[in-house]
């Protein structure tokens, strides 16, 4: 089971960074790193994370066993985990109607074999609580109606999610690929959508089998493997 050993920080600068230094020294296959509150958190291209302490869950991964579709399985087990129903805008925020829920970044050096998969996601993070720029494209489970009062369960609510989240992605890490790839296709949020990136713009068509975004433009079909596309609303 993945999720232990654990190491539980109140406030660290990023909990990928302190998993990345606990993989170079050694730390087996399924280290968890968490932390209430991060002062570094790190995003995606170059991007800063964060969140107020203890509303989201914030966590990082040591995987030793590795697969390039890593980020598909993640965004994937993400949306599993939810009580509410989620989609992934590629390659693999995840959202709750048009909104963002969740970021996954997955740092590593596999000629050492070694990842580190990040996961920063709202649970009890309120509107106010955003960044004014980010308001109208970010979301929490507490917004969307996805945390209940708890009843008699002694745990915290990002408590519970983590708890999912660690169980969805035990059962999705050890997934074929195939159902993967058919779990991430049946939650494309931006499937026949018109979406635009640094060089152009186009429909978005889905993804091939090594999880690039297929785009079909006016000069014809084009395959982006990394990078960030948005969505024309
Ligand atoms: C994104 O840009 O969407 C990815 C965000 C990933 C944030 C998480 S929070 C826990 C972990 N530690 C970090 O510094 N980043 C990831």
């Amino acid at each position: 089971m993945i999720g232990s050993p654990r190491v539980h920080h109140r406030l660290t600068d990023s909990t990928n960074e302190r998993a990345k230094q606990l993989a170079e020294a050694g730390a087996p296959h399924g280290t968890l790193v968490t932390a209430d509150e991060q002062s570094a958190g790190r995003g995606r291209q170059g991007r800063v994370w964060t969140a107020p302490p203890r509303s989201a869950v914030l966590m990082s991964l040591v995987l030793r066993e590795l697969d390039e579709r890593l980020p598909l399985t993640a965004a994937v087990s993400v949306c599993e985990a939810l009580p509410v129903p989620a989609a992934i805008k590629w390659p693999n925020d995840v959202w709750i109607g048009r909104r963002k829920v969740a970021g996954i970044l997955v740092e590593g050096r596999p000629q050492e074999g070694w990842a580190v998969l990040g996961i920063g996601l709202n649970v009890l993070v309120e509107r106010a609580d955003f960044p004014p720029e980010l308001r109208e494209t970010a979301t929490s489970l507490q917004i969307e109606g996805g945390v209940s009062s708890g009843g008699e369960c002694a745990a915290s609510p990002v408590e519970q999610v983590l708890a999912a989240l660690l169980d969805s992605l035990d059962r999705w890490l050890s997934a074929r690929p195939n159902l993967v790839l058919e779990a991430w296709r049946s939650r494309d949020a931006l499937k026949g959508e018109r979406v635009r990136w640094s060089s152009g713009e186009g429909l978005a068509d889905g993804i091939d089998d090594s999880g690039a975004l297929l785009v079909e433009t006016r000069n014809g079909p084009v395959t982006l493997d990394a990078g960030e596309v948005h969505l024309l609303r």
